[in-house]
């Protein structure tokens, strides 16, 4: 572990805002849910998952081997039926199930009854591949109506999809397709990012060589002409759209895989987080139904995240649609063609319940009021925050801006590992504060604990730790159960250890601090400083690496690499600054492309030495605060204690290649 929680940055707040009465009177879930859950957790999460169809009635809600839960033992479902089927059945087949927006401003208005249909189809389509239970499908995909309909249609067949962010390189394409062992990717030409289209296809090419993938489902959407290889390569259009229109789904076990989804930990090598069905999509469901008050008659919902990542599969796909939700999807970015994009979005869909990333909200106040002042918010009941810690700014600034003080605002936290919401204000019960995400949910048994994993007190602060298991829980680490038990479950006894610093305030709530170990949060994305120093390292021009995540006001954190170059390469970019400067810019892009480009590290600092300790370990806390600029903390424990004023001078001196 690096840097122990950063307690002091807790400013007091004392602000607070009740919920409005309106929303309080008609709330989805009240005051009451603690209570019920206080008096008998499992019975309240069977409660919960009544909401969902079952074929088969579980035995019992829950098997605890630890760290190996099972949940709704016995239970028979299909994660698809609950999301599709049973809406269309309840006679809610018009309901528009999806408003989805191209970036270029094309539309297209999905219903209940059209999703059925095209879900269906794909189902019949990935039959005629090949696929069946257990087997494992990519996805790469951009923000279009066919992502949504490729998971569920994986989901329909038992088959657990892995769904890879667009944005993610051919290399961490690779190395996700080799651990999940898939045969099949499901992809697209492209998508339209930052006003033009951005090619899919070529990385996938070169992704699957040498892999086990032999059949590769492509959907048009730009229109550009892509590589083929024929007899691998299909497109949707040609395979899908002929398919029968109904397909007869299967009732799969409560503990049937459902997805695999990578994220970083602090090695070098992903980890591919496993979620199963019946807990996963009880949690996913309920939290979507208490978090955001939905109700699937009036709401809009419009949660920004990309498909790729978890936000995206638990508040796109399986919560909302499991509660027969309106929503809208969006493929772009929020500055195309203009920079009030989301807010013309939620004027024209009239979207009442927003869920973004605070990275966002603070671009979007950087850019100024008077845009988002320019557009009809006044749908807007419900606002959601995830991903980082929230500053109490950001906070103020959402509520007024975009909330017109009268929008409760939810910061909910959660991980890609506990699969769905876990503590967050309830919109009609919590008086909530700028910057705390305050209460575990009904249900989920959250504490802070110090190092001896003692619970703090009221005022304390320490590390957060999950005491009981959950139904959206991760059950395991894709093929590594070792990697598992050793992540999650080895730094304290019979608890879950979250990886994040956390404190409780005078009144018990809490308030998230970031994370304890070396893992950064650029921009909601979890990245971890390994991963970037090996990257870094795979440059034949580089001897050392070290990588720290500063802070930076938009993006929350930002990569700071300090770098040691080999010795031509370091001599010639001593002698000739421009060689330097260049040098640095094929560096930064050298780990856009292994990576992706969400890695690409802010500033490369080339230097001669890195601060150690005796026993060779980079003290990365040193490099922290030379590159947010502070002075330095105790330097006592390094192997040479000069070593930090050489690098301090030349860091002074040198660019960083800063864009
Ligand atoms: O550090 C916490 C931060 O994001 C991490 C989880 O990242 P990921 O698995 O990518 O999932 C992001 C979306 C659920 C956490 O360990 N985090 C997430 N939400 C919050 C947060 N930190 C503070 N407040 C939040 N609301």
């Amino acid at each position: 572990m690096s840097d122990g929680p950063a307690l002091s940055n807790l400013s007091t707040e004392t602000r607070h805002f009740d919920p409005p009465a309106e929303l309080a009177e008609n709330a989805n879930v009240t005051a009451a849910a603690y209570d019920e859950a206080k008096a008998d957790r499992l019975v309240f999460w069977e409660t919960q998952a009544r909401r969902l169809e079952w074929t088969t009635e579980w035995d019992e809600p829950l098997q605890w081997e630890p760290p190996f839960a099972k949940w709704f033992v016995g239970g028979e479902l299909n994660a698809s039926v609950n999301c599709v089927d049973r809406h269309v059945e309840a006679g809610n087949g018009d309901r528009v199930a999806i408003h989805w927006e191209g970036e270029p401003g094309d539309t297209r208005t999905v219903t209940y009854a059209d999703l059925h249909r095209e879900v269906c189809k794909a189902a019949n389509a990935l039959t005629e591949l090949g696929v069946s239970q257990g087997d494992r499908v990519m996805i790469y995909l951009p923000m279009i109506p066919e992502a949504v309909v490729a998971m569920l249609a994986c989901a329909r067949l038992g088959a657990p999809h892995s769904v890879v962010f667009g944005g993610f390189s051919s290399d961490a394409l690779r190395n996700r397709i080799d651990d999940t062992g898939a045969k099949v990717m499901i992809t697209a030409d492209g998508g339209y990012r930052r006003g033009k289209a951005s090619a899919l296809k070529p990385a996938v090419d070169e992704s699957i060589e040498g892999t086990d993938v032999d059949k590769v489902l492509v959907v048009r959407r730009t229109g550009e002409e892509v590589p083929w290889t024929e007899g691998r390569d299909l497109w949707w259009h040609d395979l899908v759209d002929g398919q029968p229109e109904t397909h007869e789904a299967q009732a799969f076990d409560s503990e049937n895989p459902l997805f695999i989804l990578y994220t970083s930990g602090t090695t070098a090598k992903p980890k591919g987080i496993l979620h199963t069905t019946g807990g996963y999509l009880t949690q996913a469901a309920y939290t979507h139904h208490a978090v955001f008050d939905l109700k699937p008659e009036t709401d809009i919902f419009w949660c920004t995240a990309d498909i790729g990542w978890v936000t995206g599969h638990s508040y796109i796909v399986y919560g909302p649609l499991a509660n027969g939700a309106t929503q809208v999807m969006y493929e772009g970015t929020p500055d195309t063609p203009h920079k009030g994009r989301f807010w013309e979005l939620v004027q024209k869909y009239r979207v009442t319940i927003m869920y973004t990333a605070p990275t966002t909200i603070r671009t979007f106040m950087k850019w100024g009021d008077d845009i988002p002042d320019g557009f009809d918010l006044s749908s807007l009941r419900l606002l959601g925050s995830v991903g980082e810690p929230i500053n109490p700014e950001a906070w103020m600034w959402y509520r007024e801006h975009i909330g017109h003080d009268k929008a409760p605002i939810v910061d909910t936290w959660w991980q890609t590992e506990t699969g769905a919401i876990m503590v967050s204000p309830l919109p009609g019960v919590t008086s909530t504060k700028p910057g705390s995400a305050q209460v575990p949910l009904p249900g989920i048994s959250v504490d802070v604990v110090d190092e001896s994993g003692s619970p703090v007190g009221n005022g304390g602060g320490g590390y957060l730790v999950i005491s009981e298991p959950w139904p959206a829980m991760l059950r395991g680490i894709w093929g590594d159960d070792q990697r598992y038990k050793d992540t999650y479950w080895s730094r304290f006894a019979d608890m879950y250890f979250a990886g994040d610093g956390a404190k409780k305030d005078d009144d018990g709530d809490l308030w998230l601090l970031g994370r304890v170990d070396d893992v950064m949060n650029i921009s909601g994305h979890r990245i971890s400083t390994t991963e970037v120093e090996s990257a870094l390292v795979s440059h034949p021009k580089v001897a050392e690496a070290a990588v720290v995540g500063a802070s930076d006001p938009t993006t929350g954190q930002a990569i700071v690499a300090f770098v040691i170059l080999r010795g031509s390469a370091s001599e010639a970019a001593e002698d000739d600054p421009d060689a330097g400067e260049a040098l640095i810019q094929e560096l930064r892009q050298h780990v856009s492309k292994e990576i992706g480009p969400i890695a690409k590290p802010r500033q490369v600092m080339l230097v001669p030495e890195l601060p150690k300790t005796r026993s060779g370990k980079i003290m990365r806390r040193l490099l922290k605060d030379l590159a947010e600029k502070r002075e330095l903390g105790d330097v006592t424990t390094l192997n040479d204690s000069t070593v930090m004023d050489a690098i301090g001078d030349k860091v002074a001196a040198g660019s960083s290649g800063e864009d």
